[in-house]
Formats: structure tokens, sequence, C-alpha cells
């Protein structure tokens, strides 16, 4: 396949790192940018989008902190309507499964007038590795609401994978892709699964929501953090919807996907939850 200019943003946060490493590997030139990347890209500035832009074919989009939160539209209005001028093929964007907020990011994209692939993620496996709950593995108390939730748990490396196909392929164009693992589990489960693999005692303490923002506001996060964290427990696994799984990812790979054993084994190797 001839070499692409990618634009990767959020290129360094968990799915985007793998995506660009995947795309490197295969040849392509990758554009990874963030806040500190030069050129410099932050949502915050709409200004800052032309440069990453520039001599682009395609882009994998993932906005920070998530779709759902006020002002997610008119950046991913703003983003689109500039790849469309810079010309660019075809664009994904990270969505979230279940998250009925981000669905009018989606239907931007949609309406653009670029060619583009939806790709709807459960919640990551990396959310204990490289994300919010990391700090409570290591401390070996994991407190978290919704103990009745069933989720699917996804890899990043599975979504990488999928995203890296995907955006190259045009025969996904139009098409909304859900990511999730093989099997649905609670945060006990996963808990118990990584206290094994890592031969350490890690304790799941139920909570409820109000529990875990109060917990937040102590921790000094922003109130705009708290209310995300508020939405994605109550909205997002209170979905019935997130609580499916997909076999999209066996579907666009031809392999199955990654368990959160087969997570939980490989993380623990590398001793970070030492
Ligand atoms: N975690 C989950 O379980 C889950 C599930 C479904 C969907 N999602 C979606 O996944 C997305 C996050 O993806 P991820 O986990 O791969 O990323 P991530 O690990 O959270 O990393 C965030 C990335 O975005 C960049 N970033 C942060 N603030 C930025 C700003 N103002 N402007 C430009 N770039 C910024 C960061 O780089 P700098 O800090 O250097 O700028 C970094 O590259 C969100 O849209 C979320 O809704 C997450």
């Amino acid at each position: 396949m001839k070499s692409e200019n990618i634009l990767v943003i959020g290129g360094t946060g968990k799915t985007g790192r793998r995506v660009a490493e995947n795309l490197t590997q295969s040849g392509h030139n990758v554009r990874v940018v963030g806040r500190k990347t030069n050129p410099a890209f932050d949502w915050e500035n709409p200004e800052s989008y032309d440069a990453a832009l520039k001599n682009m074919d395609r882009a994998y989009i993932v906005y920070y902190p998530d779709l759902a939160v006020p002002g997610s539209r008119d950046a991913i209005t703003a983003l689109s309507e500039k790849a469309l001028k810079a010309g660019l093929k075809k664009v994904v964007l990270l969505s979230g499964k279940g998250e009925t907020e981000a669905e009018a990011c989606e239907d931007i994209v949609a309406n653009s007038g670029l060619n583009y692939t939806l790709v709807r993620a459960s919640w990551f496996n990396q959310n204990f590795s490289e994300g919010a709950f990391l700090d409570f593995v290591q401390n070996g108390v994991v407190a978290l609401p919704m103990p009745e939730a069933r989720i699917p748990f996804v890899d990043a490396d599975d979504i990488a994978d999928v995203v890296s196909k995907v955006l190259l392929d045009d025969s996904y164009n139009g098409q909304t892709i859900t990511v999730t693992g093989p099997q649905k589990r609670t945060f006990k489960e996963v808990v118990g699964i990584m206290a094994e693999a890592s031969n350490k005692h890690i304790q799941f303490v139920p909570i409820t929501i109000d529990e875990f923002k109060e917990g937040m506001k102590k921790a000094g996060l922003p109130d705009s953090y708290v209310w995300l964290f508020g939405y994605l427990f109550q909205e997002v696994l209170g979905n019935p919807d997130n609580q499916e799984v997909s076999d999209d990812v066996a579907k666009v790979l031809g392999r199955p996907a990654k368990d959160f054993e087969v997570f939980a084994k490989e993380t623990a190797a590398t001793g970070i939850w030492s």
C-alpha cells in the first residue's frame, strides 16, 4: 500500500499511541498531535487545528476528555469543516458505546461531507493500567460505584488494531464499529482477576456514585471532571446497551478480542501493579 500522511489527534494517549505505532510500523507518515507537540493541537483553540491538518490524508480523532462534555460539538464541527477544506480523504472518530450524549458529535462527522468510520468503544481495560483507576489498583483498594454493572471491557490494543485497519480501508466508510471485549464482567470480577494475576491483595469496595464524586472533589479534581465521571457511571454503565458484547473486533480483525484475563497477565508482568 502507498504510504499515506496520517494525523493522530490524542496520539500520546491510550489508543492514539497504539494507533500511531501500528501505522508507523506499516510505513505510513504519522503526525501525532496534542497540546505539547509541534505543531501543537489544542481542542480549546480551533486556530491550532489548521497546522495539524495541513498535508494530511487521513485522521484518527480522539476528543478529550469526552464527546459528552459541553463544547465538544463546536470543536468537532470546527475540526470537520477544516478537515474537509484541507482535503482529508477520511477520518475515524473514537466514540463511547452506550453514550447517547456522544451521538450528536457522531452525527456532525457523519454529515460533514468527509468519508468516515465511527468506532464506539466500551470501557477500556487500560483504565486500570494507564488511566483513572491505576492508583486504586496500586494502592490495593478499588472503590467504585455500579457494582451491578456487567461491562464488556475492551483492550486498547484491539481498539487500535481496529482503528488502524478501518482508517485505511474505505470499505468501512459510513459504518459504525462497536468494539468490546469478549465477556461482560463486574468491577468485583475484574478486581479479582487483577489480584490473582499480580499475586497481590486488591480489595473491591462498592460505593455510591455520590461517594465517588465526593472523593474526586476532595482530591481537588475540577467540577467538570466530577460531573463527567458521574455521567459515565450513571448514564453509560447504567445503559443496558453498554452491557452487550459485540463481535465487531473479531469481524474486522479476523481474530478474537483480547480477554481481560490476558490483559491482566500481560500487565501484571510489567510490574506496574506491584
Ligand atoms: N477510557 C474509557 O474507558 C473510554 C471508553 C470509551 C470511549 N473513551 C473515549 O476515549 C477518549 C480518550 O481516548 P484515550 O483514552 O485514547 O486518550 P487518553 O489516554 O485519555 O489521552 C488523552 C490524549 O488527548 C490529549 N489531550 C488532552 N487534552 C487535550 C486538549 N485540550 N487538546 C488536544 N489534545 C488533548 C493528550 O495529550 P496532551 O495531554 O499532551 O495534550 C492525550 O494524547 C475520550 O474521547 C473518551 O470519551 C474512553
